[in-house]
């Protein structure tokens, strides 16, 4: 009887409390379920995707799941694949072309935006000649081989007055939005260290490695990106480490293993331990430390309120996401929808044209450091930052 002074009345007679902010497929589900179209009454877009490899599959499917997008072009070199593809996605009424002949994607005047979801080497020509034919843009990183070129393409972007939007998929992942929005608030004041663990898996094939750019362009532009997102502030030296543990990996020049930090003018430092080879699953963490406290985003696990004991080994769970496409797959979804809302006019792209240039920099500074085996300065001209 100890607790019968608490009880209250009815839950019913009470104020329904509302789903809270942190369960965002719930409050997406509630916004589908409310039908309304109040501001959300926008055309139809028709769109190109350029390559369905791993990257391309990802973008298929928040294509095909969006109300307010019709796929009607995927081009891709590998002919082989395009029965299935259109058999599996039931994909009769979209055109199937070799990039040879892409042009008839580019003069349609009824494609509105294009996907670019290709080799890396591919997506500077895609990017000019869609922007050229006044297409909006989404491209996977990276946007160009050098950073010049890269500049070169938005520059293109503003003067046909069409979007280039750079996918940085982390930007998106609800967790690490959560981490910025608790920095940003100052829930730990100024950050002292921040620090991201990022490690790739399954390993990728060296055919993939080889058009990759490097392990610098490929995989530590995400990491500098989420740094700087977060923290607001960009780099002014930068000293890294790298080895190729693998031999494969040391025969294209390459590395698997890096380690950099950096120095922010604030006084913030800034760690990345990237490997290409993570053996545990995909694990990708990240951390904030401040004088008020810490804020960290731990790996994410499929089935992880399933908990066993068996025998003395102890207790055991599921292990985390395999990789980019589990651990990220709301991430995708809610970028892809981000891009169309910008194609619709309804809001500005989130990932700036400098920001995407600022980490192409740092990039290009690390790669330095970790091959010169020297702490690289990076200067920053007037209105370079965003
Ligand atoms: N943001 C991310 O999380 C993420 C993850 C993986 C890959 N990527 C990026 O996506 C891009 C593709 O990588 P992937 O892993 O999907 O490669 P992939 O090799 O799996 O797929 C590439 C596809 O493009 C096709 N292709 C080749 N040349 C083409 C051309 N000229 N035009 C159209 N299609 C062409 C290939 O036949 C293949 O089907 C890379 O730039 C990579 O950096 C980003």
């Amino acid at each position: 009887m100890a607790t019968v002074k608490f009880k209250g009345s009815s839950p019913y007679t009470k104020e329904k409390p509302s789903a809270p902010a942190e369960d965002y497929i719930y409050n997406r589900y509630l916004e589908d379920l409310s039908l309304n179209i109040e501001g959300k009454e926008h055309p139809v877009i028709r769109v190109a995707l350029f390559g369905i490899g791993r990257a391309g599959t990802i973008h298929l499917t928040s294509i095909i799941r969006h109300p307010r997008v019709k796929l009607a072009y995927i081009v891709d070199d590998m002919e082989s694949k395009w029965k299935d593809v259109k058999r599996y996605w039931n994909l009769d009424d979209v055109i199937f072309l070799h990039s040879k002949n892409a042009d008839k994607v580019y003069t349609d005047p009824n494609i509105e935006a294009i996907i670019v979801a290709s080799p890396t080497f591919t997506h500077e020509e895609i990017v000019t000649k869609s922007l050229k034919a006044k297409k909006a843009v989404f491209c996977e990183k990276p946007i160009a081989k050098t950073r010049v070129n890269t500049m070169n393409c938005y520059e293109m972007a503003k003067q046909m007055k069409k979007p280039l939007f750079c996918a940085f998929n982390r930007r998106f992942d609800p967790s690490y939005e959560a981490v910025r929005n608790k920095v940003w608030k100052g829930e730990i004041g100024h950050v002292h260290v921040i620090k991201t663990i990022s490690r790739d898996s399954p390993l990728p094939s060296i055919d993939y490695l080889k058009s990759s750019g490097g392990i610098f362009h490929d995989c530590m532009v995400h990491d500098i990106d989420m740094i700087t997102w977060i923290l607001g502030e960009y780099p002014i030296k930068v000293a890294v480490q790298a080895y190729a543990h693998i031999p494969e990996i040391q025969a294209i020049n390459d590395f698997d293993t890096v380690v950099a930090t950096f120095h922010f003018p604030s006084g913030t430092l800034g760690v990345i331990d990237l490997s290409r080879n993570s053996s545990l699953g995909y694990d990708q963490r990240l951390e904030a430390f401040g004088p008020k406290g810490m804020i960290y985003a731990d790996n994410e696990q499929p089935i992880h309120c399933v908990k066993s004991y068996s025998n003395l080994d102890g207790l055991r769970t599921a292990p985390i996401w395999y990789s980019f496409a589990s651990r990220y797959y709301n991430a995708y979804k809610r970028e892809f929808e981000h891009f169309i809302e910008v194609v619709h006019g309804v809001t500005e792209p989130s990932v700036k044209p400098k920001e995407i240039l600022a980490v192409n920099k740092i990039t290009t500074a690390c790669e330095e450091s970790a091959r010169t085996g020297k702490m690289v300065v990076i200067n920053w001209a007037e209105g370079e930052l965003p």
